[in-house]
């Protein structure tokens, strides 16, 4: 009965205080930069960037060790997982499986070449794109769910959000957030941002963090190092997202611990690019890309979908260029149009539409994580679901405080307005669960 008790105590900690977004590994082996964790006897490869040594339990994200853990705690962790693990992959893998549903031949047989990892051509992405019947379009889906499941299991990536400027120097057309706007404007202090990292990380347990803002010249580089460093010593995965500065700055916030860049290209029609986006300019957003990922940044990037007069091959170019450039998280979305902006009046893509551009994205780049972006939810009341059967596997929980978070209105009718974190997590969790996906991120097999 007491053992029961505590168990119940246990998973309630787990569930309400620490999230678990990362279970616990144990550290066998150090070669070269490299370690390998071992979780519940399954063995991933992971970069070492942390003191940790061999035989110590760690944490590790997208891939990278980012603290170590006290083995007692470890244990008391790994004992809740030990049954959920297993318990969730069972669920994942029945909700995995293919139907057998009626298609045309021609969609069988592309579906046929993806399952043998065969690379599908720009006719055979273009048919997929053009979908419409709905027992082809489950096929799709279940296909690049298949998929998702055989090349990484349940794991699911949590990610928090600290959007902590909506200052921004650009006029983006799309954009509720552009300079033109007359919109209140927020700027989080150095303080402010690292508190709320401290809350997220201390109290609601995050592994990793991405903090964004409009492009805002007002913080010095100096303040960004310190913001970094001090929440990297949090033992947390940094994401930086502050669009096109200097090389300088993108490797000095590296230095200082920062271990992910999101930045989308946005679209890979330089023509639409110069359309949509005044003053800025194509070659060097996808320069600072390149060059972040070289510095050895993860790269999370992609594009928005719905500009005016972007055309199905647009799409499949933009997918194309997102793998080209070794994204290690695609991030897309549909463009919901924003209050004031000169594409207010845009209209906005189903959500069918998107589910199809996560599954090519699946097949194209199986290793990927896939991000169910806020702006898909925005679509449908279910998307995040929809989205992870498609064949996603990543999700982000934003942490801005409720008073900003109506300022950082990029696009109009935000779904997490009124939502607080903590129902937000709790919510995510149960839909998580539901699914049979663990909140975790476990390294490369
Ligand atoms: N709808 C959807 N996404 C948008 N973004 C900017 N404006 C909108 C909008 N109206 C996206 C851009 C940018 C990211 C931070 O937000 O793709 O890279
Ligand atoms: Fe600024 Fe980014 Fe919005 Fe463009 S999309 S206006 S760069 S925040």
């Amino acid at each position: 009965m007491l053992k029961k008790l505590a168990k119940v105590l246990l998973i309630m900690l787990c569930f309400q205080i620490h999230m678990c977004y990362a279970i616990p590994g144990k550290l066998v082996e150090i070669k070269d930069n490299i370690g390998t964790v071992d979780y519940f006897g399954e063995k991933r490869k992971v970069l070492m960037d942390s003191e940790a040594q061999a035989g110590d339990y760690v944490y590790a994200q997208g891939g990278v060790v980012i603290s170590k853990i006290a083995e007692q705690d470890a244990l008391k962790i790994l004992d809740f997982w030990k049954e959920k693990f297993f318990e969730l992959k069972k669920v994942d893998n029945q909700l995995a499986k293919i139907e057998d549903l009626e298609a045309s031949d021609n969609l069988l047989e592309i579906l046929q070449k993806v399952n043998l990892r065969k690379e599908l051509n720009n006719n055979e992405l273009l048919n997929l794109l053009r979908l419409k019947d709905k027992n082809e379009l489950k096929l799709l889906y279940e296909t690049a769910n298949n998929l998702r499941q055989k090349e990484h299991d349940n794991a699911c990536c949590v990610h928090g959000i600290i959007e902590f400027s909506n200052n921004c120097r650009r006029n983006c057309f799309y954009c509720g957030i552009r300079k033109d706007n007359n919109i209140k404007r927020y700027r989080m202090s150095a303080e402010e941002i690292i508190s709320l990292a401290k809350h997220a990380v201390d109290n609601l347990g995050f592994k990793a963090l991405v903090l964004q803002s409009g492009e805002d010249l007002s913080y010095t580089d100096e303040e960004l190092v310190k913001v970094v460093k001090t929440i990297r010593k949090l033992g947390v995965l940094i994401f930086i997202s502050i669009g096109t500065r200097k090389k300088e700055l993108y490797k000095k916030l590296y230095d200082a611990g920062a271990r992910a860049v999101l930045l989308r290209f946005e679209t890979s029609n330089k023509e639409l690019f110069k359309k949509v986006r005044p003053e800025t300019n194509f070659e060097e957003r996808i320069e600072l890309i390149k060059y972040a990922k070289k510095i050895g940044y993860l790269i999370a990037t992609g594009f928005i979908m719905g500009i005016p007069e972007e055309t199905e091959q647009d799409i499949i170019n933009n997918i194309i260029l997102t793998k080209a450039l070794k994204a290690d998280m695609y991030s897309f979305g549909p463009l919901i149009p924003a209050k004031n902006t000169p594409l207010e009046n845009q209209k906005q893509i189903d959500i069918n539409s998107v589910l199809k551009v996560i599954s090519l994205c699946r097949f194209m780049d199986v290793r990927s994580k896939i991000l169910v972006t806020s702006a898909v939810e925005t679509l449908h009341e279910d998307a995040k679901k929809q989205g992870l059967l498609a064949g996603a596997n990543s999700l982000m929980i934003n942490l801005t405080p409720h008073c900003y978070k109506e300022l950082y209105s990029i696009y109009s009718g935000r779904p997490d307005k009124d939502i607080t974190v903590k129902k937000n997590i709790k919510e995510t969790i149960k839909l998580l669960y539901s699914l049979g996906r663990a909140p975790t991120d476990i390294g490369h097999t």
